[in-house]
């Protein structure tokens, strides 16, 4: 496994992270939580040490399996949590309220069993609450000793510049991947030349880079990925197929699967720092880990850039 700084932080990150959204088993189907304990454990087994969570991902349960699953492994592991996303329902409530993020910080801490939380990241921006509010809230916590770096996700460089004005931040968590492609532009750039480190969601194209859809999956009652990720609809699909081919070609060549191919072409983007990767199996969990075991080399990059440019033109698929 290789192993990055993440940004300006003292935290040490494996590139390729586990994602916990899946598991927290209201969005994505149906979940074992003994089997995604026994993910969590084989993902650290493997080399990763990043762990991506959040009180909304099943409000609260993948907090709660994240924390079984560390016991006895807290020193093996980055526990990276947010706030800002609250639950009601299958809604997504986006609040940032200073009261609201001291009482998440409290809950997430109990449910991780953690003393405190390596990386705390806002999870989406709050129109309605000014952000020096909640970043008079959040320093506060930092300096009581709940978490120790702060992030930011779904920012854009507007945001970023307001938010390092008034403290400083280490990492932003944006959707990248060869599907979704539109930090490229601007965000990555911004985060280059500032030094802040970037760990990227969706880098599977919620599982359509793995290659193991052949048509259009029939997902399974209570499975929601694709009101989210906008590939498994048309006239995104069919395009999606041809990359995935693409993929397929040079994964064949080096031996490897196509989920590699996909997670290392993120990771080989310059300013990414590690691709957060959603697993529901040990066996996942363990072949996404092996893509930070190679590298692409200089010749496949132009490849999947030259077949990207193909089936999406040049502008991409935004
Ligand atoms: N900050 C944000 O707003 C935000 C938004 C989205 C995600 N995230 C974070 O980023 C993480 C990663 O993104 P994601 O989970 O949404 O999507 P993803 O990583 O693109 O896709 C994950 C899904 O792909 C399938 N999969 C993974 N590895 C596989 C393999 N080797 N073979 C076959 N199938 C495999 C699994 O689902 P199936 O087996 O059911 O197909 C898995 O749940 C999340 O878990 C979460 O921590 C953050």
């Amino acid at each position: 496994m290789r192993y990055k700084r993440l940004g300006n932080s003292d935290l040490v990150v494996s590139v390729v992270g586990l994602g916990t959204w899946a598991i927290g088993g209201d969005f994505w189907g149906s979940v074992d939580d003994a089997l995604s304990i026994k993910t969590i454990q084989r993902a650290i087994d493997c080399g990763i040490n990043l762990i991506d969570t959040a009180p909304a991902y099943g409000n609260g349960h993948a907090e709660r399996i994240v924390g079984e699953a560390i016991k006895g492994r807290r020193d093996k592991v980055i526990i990276a949590t947010k706030c800002g996303v609250l639950r009601d329902g299958p809604r997504f409530i986006r609040t940032l309220k200073p009261e609201t993020i001291r009482k998440e910080i409290d809950e997430s801490l109990r449910r991780l069993g953690v003393d405190v939380i390596d990386l705390y990241q806002i999870h989406w921006p709050d129109k309605n609450t000014p952000l020096e509010d909640s970043v008079n809230e959040l320093v506060k916590l930092r300096q009581a000793g709940k978490f120790r770096y702060l992030g930011v996700s779904n920012f854009d460089t507007k945001l970023m510049e307001q938010i390092i004005s008034m403290t400083d931040i280490v990492s932003l968590q944006p959707q990248y991947s060869l599907l979704e492609r539109s930090i490229e532009k601007d965000v990555l750039p911004f985060c280059r030349e500032k030094g802040i480190g970037v760990l990227t969601y969706g880098s599977l194209g919620g599982g359509i880079l793995t290659g193991k859809f052949k048509e259009r999956p029939k997902l399974e009652k209570g499975d929601h990925r694709d009101r989210f990720y906008p590939f498994f609809h048309e006239p995104l699909w069919s395009k999606a197929m041809q990359l995935v081919e693409a993929l397929r070609e040079i994964a064949y060549e080096v031996g490897k699967p196509v989920a590699h191919v996909a997670i290392n072409w993120v990771n080989q983007q310059e300013g990414v720092t590690s691709a957060l990767v959603g697993a529901k199996t040990p066996e996942q969990a363990e072949q996404n880990a092996g893509a930070g075991e190679w590298e692409l080399s200089e010749e496949h990059l132009k490849r999947i850039e030259a077949a990207y440019k193909n089936i999406f033109g040049s502008d991409g698929v935004d």
